[in-house]
């Protein structure tokens, strides 16, 4: 990896760091960005995901070994169940090994005030990749910066993959996504693809946005529903109408809802809101439920991050929903595990396609 040599100074943690572009070498990157990924890097990591989901699912061993030695921390600041674990499990499925902090952050030396940087750095020393997740947007570039310092001091050279930046960005699901999206609908047509929920605090949708403005994705068109308080940021939708994509933004999901693809439901995120209130007003906008489903197109496809709460109705509508052939959010939260077994294995240098 040729990134640049920073000296280990406190002041410029965080400040104006760029991720290096994958640009056709995986090996030695952090992973912080969808802006680092061109559609020639997407193409080589389906490929590998595609390749490991077939091992996996037919029962090869041959996976197993690709990680032989390495060891990947698992370091989560915010709560986590299917990044964190589908991580490990792709760790151990590629026959690595995975530590964090015994009985979770919150009895590491953080309880003890330690910084991130220097968190960042302890990790470093142990593990070949860190994955963090963080509340604070901007988190995992300071992380990765520091990973730099210490690559500068030590020679060490562990990579730093973003699990969740705050309402920033969430890369790796933004991979699972558009893997399944082509796994569904081809990367060549036609598509319309709406995004509804919380476009505002969502980290997902922020990634995905992002990513699908990357060239050669078809001609897509990008349907943005949510409440007028929880717009997506400009800046990504720019970016979008930037790379030629036609942009919508809406109240009204009957506008939209049958002429749909691709239909990406997200959850209001509670933990973002400092006054409960205006969460309790907002929550309950857009709900996804059966009798909504009677609008959707017989061949779309219904995504979903996950978790879910009362924006895909009660568990009964949860049990109906998930009996409709179009859901496919368990399929995209599996692919998930392929996605960060060829991402690992890549950026450790062992996967090469
Ligand atoms: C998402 C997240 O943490 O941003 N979950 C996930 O990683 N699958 C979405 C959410 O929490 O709503």
């Amino acid at each position: 990896m040729t990134a640049e040599r920073v000296p280990l100074n406190e002041k410029v943690y965080g400040v104006d760091y760029i991720p290096e572009k994958i640009n056709g070498d995986y090996e030695g990157k952090h992973i912080l960005s969808v802006e680092q990924f061109e559609r020639r890097d997407l193409e080589e990591l389906f490929k590998v995901t595609t390749w490991i989901r077939h091992k996996v699912k037919s029962g090869d061993p041959s996976v197993n070994s690709v990680a032989l030695g390495k060891v990947m921390a698992s370091l989560f600041y915010e709560p986590s169940t299917r990044t964190d674990l589908s991580f490990q499990a792709a760790m151990r499925r590629l026959g690595g090994n995975v530590i964090n902090a015994s009985n979770g952050v919150q009895f590491s030396s953080v309880y003890k005030g330690e910084n991130l940087p220097d968190t960042i750095r302890a990790v470093g020393c142990y593990a070949d990749a860190i994955i963090l997740r963080h509340p604070e947007a901007g988190s995992t570039f300071e992380a990765a910066h520091a990973l730099e310092a210490l690559r500068s001091e030590t020679g060490t050279e562990t990579i730093l993959i973003s699990g969740g930046d705050g309402i920033g960005e969430h890369p790796t699901q933004a991979l699972l996504d558009l893997y399944t999206i082509e796994d569904f609908k081809g990367n060549s047509g036609d598509i319309d693809i709406t995004l509804v929920g919380d476009l505002f605090n969502g980290r997902t949708v922020h990634s995905l946005g992002r990513l699908l403005s990357i060239n050669g994705f078809g001609r897509v068109r990008v349907n943005l529903v949510s409440p007028e308080s929880l717009r997506m940021p400009a800046e990504i939708i720019s970016s979008m109408e930037e790379k030629g994509i036609s942009v919508l933004e809406t109240e009204r999901l009957n506008n939209v809802l049958s002429s749909t693809d691709v239909i990406y439901w997200t959850r209001v995120q509670e933990e973002r809101f400092e006054d409960p209130s205006e969460y309790a007003a907002i929550k309950d906008s857009f709900v996804l439920t059966p009798e909504l489903m009677t609008h959707v197109k017989s061949d779309a496809i219904v995504m979903h991050p996950l978790p879910r709460k009362g924006e895909m109705g009660s568990q009964y509508d949860h049990k109906e929903l998930d009996q409709d052939p179009r859901t496919v959010y368990f399929q995209q939260m599996e692919n998930g595990m392929y996605i960060r077994m060829a991402l690992l294995g890549a950026t450790m240098g062992r996967i090469r396609s």
